[in-house]
């Protein structure tokens, strides 16, 4: 499945910068991994000396396990704010690896040094273990990855560390075959780190035979002390009204505890116990924090049976556009139970807010702008799948857009609703695998003409005008009748 990243990855790239494994040497890598439930952040340091003149990019690898939970990739010089240009090369079928090109800023000429540091968060990439809990049990998870930090390139020493949240880590695989590499700790371990290497002079080990030979899982076994959350589906859609000057937002949540599934029966006893001594299952879910933007009105949220009223809302000011606020709202959003491990949730969250905090208007081009969020992160969760829907206003012409990162798809249709007369052009745009890095904003653009201004009023009117007329043909015949009443 494709993901989304950071910039394009061009398919047709043709990889004119061979990787060539004389181009560079990797003179350390550290890669520090850090355990998480449905979101796992992995950074990469490369040290790198360039053994030729004017190199203008830079190949790391990815195993395929490792590319296919690859939900984000971001590559930077270290200590340096802007990230670097990333380039795919195509993944053919039969590949064990995938490499990815990072264009360097300015090329460089030989026995020049640099760090680069890749950062990227996997998805679904851990899983409970035990499957099953009981409700008194710790919540345990496993995360496997591969044991060398593969490149095109010859390193002379790397290391990975696996950091878990707490100091519980329950048992990790120790390598084997790896006696030409390390002199004795192949693995060892320290508080909540396990670290396997150092490990020297390690081949070009972007190739099938060095994988063959000496690739392999390490598996890591640890408690993990929040609840794992998935959102298995999520409908945004934004509504941006220049009639009422607002901006809706109405979130369709089918919300899931990746969690062991629970053994045995619930007991709300035991819960309730739990939360009295602050010791709560993290597999079982009472509640969740949400921060919503600043100024919002008209929050709702609701489920299958109806407004959960156990909720909590706090809305911070409003932060109109081009202004630097921090303030957001935070909802506590408390379903009517405890959501288990293996349990789904579905529920909707709306709100209004002014349109004055996203939008703004260009009066050299005409063109209104639009910033619209993609998501609302939850910390810690992956959004699975998302369809995100902006409908603009009625009459809205040449209509384009800009995303911080490629959707799967996306495509313009038409919205009609009550006292439409054309429909609204709408652009939908679809996701996979999001995480709380993901939350940035589309850019919509779109210039409406005068004409379309006043259709709205103009279609409001009439129906008033037809309310108002109906309204006087039954008053009269009331009166008519009534007169008649009265002659008789
Ligand atoms: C690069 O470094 C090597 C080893 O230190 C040296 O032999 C070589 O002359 C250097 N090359 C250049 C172009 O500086
Ligand atoms: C829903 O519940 C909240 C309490 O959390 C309450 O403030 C709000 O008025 C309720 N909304 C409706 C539509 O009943
Ligand atoms: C949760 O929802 C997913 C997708 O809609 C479905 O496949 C799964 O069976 C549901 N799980 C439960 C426990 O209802």
């Amino acid at each position: 499945m494709p993901k989304c990243w950071r910039l394009l990855p061009l398919l047709a790239y043709a990889a004119s910068v061979l990787a060539s494994s004389q181009s560079f040497e990797n003179t350390a890598i550290v890669r520090t991994v850090e355990l998480g439930g449905a979101v796992v952040h992995v950074t990469t340091t490369y040290a790198i000396k360039s053994l030729e003149d004017g190199l203008k990019a830079y190949t790391i690898a990815l195993g395929r396990d490792e590319r296919a939970k690859t939900s984000y990739l971001e590559a930077k010089v270290k200590g340096q704010q802007d990230a670097l240009q990333i380039k795919e090369h195509v993944l053919e079928t039969k590949d064990d690896f995938h490499l990815v090109d990072i264009l360097l800023e300015k090329p460089l000429s030989t026995n020049k040094t640099l760090n680069i540091v890749v950062e990227t968060i996997q998805t679904h990439a851990t899983e409970p273990w035990p499957a099953t809990a009981g409700q008194k049990d710790e919540q345990a998870l496993r995360y496997t990855t591969g044991l060398f930090i593969l490149s095109p390139y010859a390193t002379t020493v790397q290391r990975t560390k696996v950091k878990g949240m707490s100091p519980r880590i329950i048992s990790y695989t120790t390598p084997k075959n790896v006696e030409s590499f390390a002199d004795n700790t192949a693995v060892s371990k320290s508080g909540a780190t396990v670290v396997y290497g150092p490990y020297n002079n390690i081949p070009p080990s972007a190739s099938s035979s060095f994988i063959e030979q000496y690739q392999q899982p390490i598996t890591i076994h640890y408690n993990h002390d929040q609840a794992v959350l998935e959102v298995l589906k999520l409908q945004r859609s934004v509504e941006i009204s220049h009639w009422g000057a607002n901006l809706n937002t109405q979130d369709n949540i089918v919300l899931h505890n990746a969690g062991p599934k629970l053994k045995g029966h619930f007991s709300r006893l035991d819960h309730q116990t739990q939360a009295f001594y602050k010791r709560p299952a993290p597999h079982v879910l009472p509640a969740l924090t949400l921060h919503l933007p600043s100024g919002i009105r008209n929050a709702y949220y609701y489920d299958t049976i109806g407004n959960v009223s156990t909720s909590r809302l706090r809305t911070a000011p409003s932060v109109p556009k081009n202004k630097l606020g921090t303030q957001f709202s935070v909802l506590e959003f408390k379903p009517r139970y405890p959501i288990l491990g293996g349990w789904n949730y579905s529920f909707t969250l709306g709100w209004d807010a002014p349109l004055a905090d996203y939008a703004s208007y260009d009066k050299s081009t005409g063109r209104y702008i639009v910033e619209v969020p993609i998501m609302t992160p939850i910390l810690g969760a992956v959004v699975n799948d998302e369809e995100l829907t902006v409908i603009l206003p009625e009459g809205a012409t040449d209509v384009q857009f800009v995303t911080p990162f490629p959707a799967l798809s996306n495509w313009i249709g038409t919205h009609v609703t009550y006292l439409d007369t054309i429909g609204r052009p709408s652009l939908t745009f679809k996701y996979k695998d999001l995480t709380p890095m993901h939350a940035r904003s589309i850019l919509v653009s779109y210039k409406v003409s005068w004409s379309a201004h006043l259709k709205k009023p103009v279609a409001i009117g009439t129906v008033f005008m037809g309310l108002f007329v109906l309204g006087a043909i039954t008053r009269r015949v009331n009166l008519t009748l009534h007169q008649k009443k009265k002659v008789s």
